[in-house]
């Protein structure tokens, strides 16, 4: 029976580590994503894959695609497509060492690491910024309605499409807003995370106001912080059954539909972006029939 990777539906870990990998040559992956397949286990690595690994392998996903660049009124959209995405989670970075080489060696040299990033959970799911990050993410059936895919066949249904950025915050641009503004820019109350009635419509959450979309824009975000010596910022990390509802809510945040830009762009911007697709489990093992294998 087909099943999504566990960890897509549930509660952040208290550390994670991403890795992104690219194809180092134009050879067939096959071997290596059978080598791969038994790392993933869906709980402790999540693997997603990118459009370039799937046409390279001859198939095609139906709903996977690249993300687009975008631009808006001040604020620029990166896209840094990848083959391969593992997210790792767990509760100790040692664990994520040796996982990494379990990773790259069953890759084998077809397929080149770009990207290394270590997560983490803050006071138990805040942004670094302090707001609450998660609060009107759908539960229950309606997290697997949101962010899994049904009624598309053998091999699909129970797989995820999943839309990853780095975003870096500027904190001394936080700093230097009030309290007050700070709650407005996100739309709602540090102190005890209720939304703000007179929020501005450039407020966070007026802007990703999932039922405010026609057709309605759920995703399943499970975002954690990220820091290194000098910066840090957020993995934002959105699981959808499409990529529909997060390209509706970034629109509207670069002010593609009514010119207006989120009010988050204030203090942080994406490093990075790409999209992937997360294959579903059968039987407890990865289930790669989608692409042939
Ligand atoms: C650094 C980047 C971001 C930060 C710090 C951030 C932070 C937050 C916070 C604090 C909330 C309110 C609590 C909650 O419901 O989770 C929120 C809500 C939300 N965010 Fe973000 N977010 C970021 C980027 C994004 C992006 C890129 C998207 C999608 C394109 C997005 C989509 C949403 C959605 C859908 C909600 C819930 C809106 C609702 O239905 O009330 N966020 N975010």
């Amino acid at each position: 029976m087909s099943q999504a990777q566990p960890a897509i539906l549930e509660p952040l870990p208290p550390l994670a580590r991403y890795l992104e990998f690219n194809l180092a040559a134009p050879a067939d992956p096959s071997a290596a994503l059978r080598r791969l397949a038994p790392l993933v286990d869906g709980r402790t690595l999540v693997l997603g894959i990118g459009a370039s690994l799937v046409a390279q392998l001859g198939r095609s996903v139906p709903g996977l695609r690249s993300l687009a660049c975008a631009t808006g009124p001040g604020v620029e959209i990166p896209a840094t497509p990848a083959a391969l995405w593992c997210w790792l989670r767990g509760e100790d970075r040692g664990d994520f060492v040796h996982a990494s080489r379990a990773v790259a060696a069953a890759l084998g040299d077809g397929f080149v690491l770009e990207r290394c990033l270590d997560a983490f959970r803050y006071r138990g799911g805040l942004d670094l910024s302090g707001y609450e990050d998660g609060t009107e993410n759908p539960t229950g059936d309606a997290a697997v309605a949101a962010a899994v895919l049904q009624g598309a066949g053998a091999g699909l249904d129970g797989s995820s499409f999943v839309a990853v950025q780095q975003w870096r915050h500027d904190f001394a641009r936080l700093d230097a807003l009030s309290p007050a503004q700070q709650d407005a820019t996100i739309g709602r109350r540090r102190s005890d995370n209720v939304e703000l009635d007179d929020a501005p419509e450039s407020a966070h959450v007026k802007r990703t106001a999932q039922e405010s979309f026609e057709p309605e824009a759920f995703v399943l975000r499970r975002s954690m912080p990220w820091a290194d010596a000098q910066h840090g910022g957020l993995v934002f990390v959105a699981f959808g059954r499409s990529f529909d509802a997060f390209e509706a809510q970034l629109r509207r945040m670069i002010g593609g539909d009514d010119g207006l830009v989120d009010a988050l762009f204030g203090f942080t911007r994406p490093l990075s972006g790409a999209y992937y697709w997360c294959p579903p489990l059968r039987d407890g093992r990865l289930d790669l029939r989608a692409l042939g294998l």
